[in-house]
């Protein structure tokens, strides 16, 4: 059994234009909310430094969002800058809970879930339950990365599998893959009852700086390989080093920066009254 990665607020908050953008892409395709003239209720699994469910109470401004994540780091960020009373009258607020167990406490207007599921194995399976907790034509939408072939990922993945690192990582530095191809999550969300709307987009994002990837990465999928190797910087160092040295041959510098393209799947689906 693996313990889970450890997250780092201000290294993922680097990139975070470039992360809210697809967030933002999707609350564009997010229909009306049935909830009428009372406030909307709306939850956020895997919410982070709650930069991006703040955005929601932009579009709900009396809504009362609630942010659910695992990792004690990234709530207490949420906390100090986004809990409370939002301009609009709603209100914000941050609870621990592990999205492969939660299961829908109240009605929910609206349950959605950014850059998130791929963490958790067993997420299609969740979907019933979580469109179940639903008032009717609610909405459930959700954003994972499909970018796990990726130069990024997949050198991540065989570099963690050269005798050297396996036998100090073991499983630790390996990524499986949990997501699904948009058409399977389309399917999957129609058959319970949804109309539901999946989509793929690749975001060619032109990143500044020395080794961009690399510190792109080092906020998400490298959590595992620097959760394990903490207590060990001298290995910490010579794996980033190598890493470092495969990325840029992967993601040459240009005159304008690096072009790190990422592949995005999106899925909305409102539940039928
Ligand atoms: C890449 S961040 C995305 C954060 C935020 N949604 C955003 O878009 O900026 C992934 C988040 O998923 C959370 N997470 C990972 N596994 C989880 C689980 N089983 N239950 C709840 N949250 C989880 C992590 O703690 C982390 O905050």
């Amino acid at each position: 059994m693996h313990s889970a990665p450890t997250w780092d607020p201000q290294q993922y908050l680097r990139h975070a234009g470039h992360r809210a953008r697809p967030f933002l892409d999707m609350l564009g395709r997010i229909p009306q909310l049935p909830s009428g003239s009372r406030p909307a209720r709306i939850a956020d699994i895997g919410c982070g430094p709650g930069n991006v469910t703040a955005l929601l109470a932009d579009r709900w401004p009396d809504a009362h969002i609630t942010g659910f994540d695992l990792s004690r780091e990234m709530l207490a960020q949420a906390e100090k800058d986004h809990a409370g009373a939002t301009a609009g009258g709603g209100w914000l607020d941050f609870r621990p809970a592990d999205a492969a167990h939660w299961t829908p406490d109240e009605p929910y207007d609206l349950i959605v879930s950014n850059a998130a599921l791929q963490w958790v194995p067993s997420h299609p399976e969740s979907f019933a339950g979580w469109i179940d907790g639903l008032t009717p034509g609610g909405t459930f939408a959700f954003q994972v990365p499909g970018n796990f072939t990726a130069p990024s990922h997949a050198l991540l993945g065989e570099l963690c599998e050269t005798p050297r690192w396996r036998s100090r990582l073991g499983d630790h530095g390996r990524r499986y893959v949990h997501i699904l191809e948009p058409a399977d999550y389309l399917v999957r969300l129609a058959a319970l009852g949804c109309d539901a709307d999946a989509w793929e987009t690749t975001y060619l994002q032109l990143l500044g700086g020395d080794d961009p990837v690399l510190d792109w990465v080092k906020g998400t999928a490298l959590r595992p390989v620097l959760t394990e190797l903490a207590d060990d910087p001298e290995a910490a160092e010579a794996f980033l080093s190598e890493y470092r040295d495969l990325l840029r041959a992967a993601y040459p510098p240009g005159a304008h920066g690096t072009v790190f393209p990422f592949r995005r799947i999106f899925a909305v689906a409102r539940k039928l009254s």
